[in-house]
């Protein structure tokens, strides 16, 4: 029988990184239409099948010698003959079999792939990747719905959680810190859906993201003194805007001094920092119970002496527990909101705590958002696949309530010969909370602000970034 693979590791996966030219030839050769690609993968799943009824595979580790995998492969022999192969779909099934055996099956070569950051499955011969921030079709496929059931399965079973029928949806990390969402019937119409985000052991910093063009360097720089300086980040931004990647990139300029709990609903912050304690929610169980949700964790947070919480993204209830942390002695906080732009990021910040039934009038929850929260970063993935930091503003009180007071933005200035839009980041008005950054140990030099005021200048990053202002206002 295959051994239950909660301790599989993909990366150790019989054949996945061997020498890949013969493999890569191999490929080419029998790509040459989609038809031929499912008869392939349709062969070496009537391989696998015959296998697994007369093999007694022990462990995966047991394979991962030469002479062991040289072993199986003597096997594969046995049955290839069964399958009328040719000697490009003889070589392929030598490396590729065993990834259906102990691994991830097709989508082993997009796993082993440094630079796919997403994986989307919407079907079996439909798979797009995300490589450097472009969506892009892909022609890796599996032989059929089952076939890509049976691998949603293993990769669901080894992180310990499980999908069918009856509980048809799974949110989970795998052990490498990638996400996935798997949905299959009845929810899912038109076969099982997967999708990976792939976080791996990348550690972004505030100086890649100036450095890729995200943001400028002075910036950065604010960015870096207002999180010293203990000012609460809200990161708002639509669907992969790069939240959680900033939210690590402001994470890092936390002291070491202080303790950080992190609060995710699945973990994929990878912080920096000597003393963080990670939380993640749990999902109830098949008795519908033992269900620990953000709010449970923020609250239990409070009892852990956090200098500051970090919460993955509000979603919820939760909002209202950290704001109240951010206003009593856990300033610094920061967290992620999904939202077009930044008054609605505040606007949804208002429903979150609304959804907690405490009939709050709204002129305390906005008094309760702005005490809490001084700024918000607002991010806009562009079209050609790179990130922009649209605005930095700082969240005042005014007469009617509050306001915004814009400390930088991103405007577009036209389109490049590549049909990339141009376009530059501005500094705007000083913010008021620079006025604090003293009273921290904090040294930030404010004279880009005032030369704005008096002459109008602009940061002097330019930032070549594809796309258009949907995101942002
Ligand atoms: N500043 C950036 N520049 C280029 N690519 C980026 C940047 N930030 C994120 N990405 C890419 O975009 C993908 C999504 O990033 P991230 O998870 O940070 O977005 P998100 O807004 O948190 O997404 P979600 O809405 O799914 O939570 C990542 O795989 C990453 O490779
Ligand atoms: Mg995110």
């Amino acid at each position: 029988m295959i051994a239950p693979l909660e301790s599989f590791d993909s990366n150790q996966t019989p054949g996945a990184h061997e020498s890949t030219e013969p493999l890569a030839v191999a490929r080419a050769n029998t790509f040459a239409s989609q038809s031929d690609e499912i008869a392939f993968q349709q062969k070496k799943q009537q391989i696998h099948q015959r296998m697994v009824g007369c093999l007694d595979i022990a462990a995966p580790h047991e394979f991962k010698s030469r002479e062991a995998l040289d072993e199986l492969r003597g096997f594969i022999e046995m049955f290839d003959d069964e399958v009328d192969l040719s000697a490009d779909e003889h070589t392929r099934m030598m490396v590729e079999l065993p990834w259906e055996l102990f691994g991830n099956g097709p989508l082993e070569p997009l796993l082993a792939d440094p630079d796919v950051s997403d994986i989307l499955v919407n079907r079996a011969h439909e798979i797009f990747v995300e490589r450097n921030g472009l969506l892009e079709p892909c022609d890796v496929i599996f032989a059929d719905d089952a076939h890509l059931l049976q691998i949603i399965q293993r990769i669901v079973t080894q992180v310990g959680r499980r999908i069918d029928e009856s509980c048809p949806l799974v949110d989970a990390r795998l052990a490498d810190g990638s996400r996935i969402n798997a949905i299959i019937a009845p929810l899912a119409l038109d076969g099982p859906k997967l999708s990976i985000r792939r976080f791996g052991k990348r550690h972004t910093s505030l100086q890649h993201l100036v450095d890729n063009g995200t943001l400028s360097q002075s910036m950065a720089a604010f960015l870096r003194a207002a999180v010293q300086a203990r000012q609460s980040i809200l990161i708002s931004g639509g669907t992969g805007s790069g939240k959680t990647t900033m939210l690590n990139a402001l994470s890092s300029c936390i002291p070491n001094d202080q303790r950080i709990i992190t609060i995710e609903d699945s973990a994929e912050l990878i912080l920096q920092h000597p003393h963080v304690a990670r939380l993640e929610t749990r999902p109830a169980g098949s008795e519908g119970v033992g269900e620990y949700s953000q709010r449970d964790l923020v609250r239990n947070s409070l009892r852990m002496r956090p200098d500051r919480i970090i919460v993955g993204e509000v979603r919820g209830a939760e909002a209202l527990d950290m704001l109240q942390a951010m206003n009593t002695g856990h300033e610094g906080s920061l967290t992620t909101i999904h939202a077009n732009d930044t008054v609605d990021a505040i606007s949804r910040l208002e429903m979150m705590v609304a959804m907690t039934g405490l009939d709050l009038p709204s002129a305390v929850v906005q008094s309760y958002i702005r005490s809490g929260i001084s700024l918000v970063v607002h991010l806009a993935r562009q079209q050609g696949g790179s990130r922009c930091v649209m605005r930095i503003s700082e969240l005042l009180s005014a007469p009617g309530g509050m306001e915004f007071r814009h400390a930088f933005s991103y405007r577009r200035s036209g389109v490049d010969a590549n049909g990339l839009t141009t376009g530059k980041f501005e500094v705007g008005d000083r913010p008021e909370c620079v006025d604090v950054f003293p009273e921290f140990g904090v040294q930030f030099d404010d004279s880009a602000f005032s030369r704005l005021q008096t002459a109008q200048s602009t940061d002097a990053t330019d930032c070549t970034a594809d796309g258009t202002m949907d995101n942002a206002k």
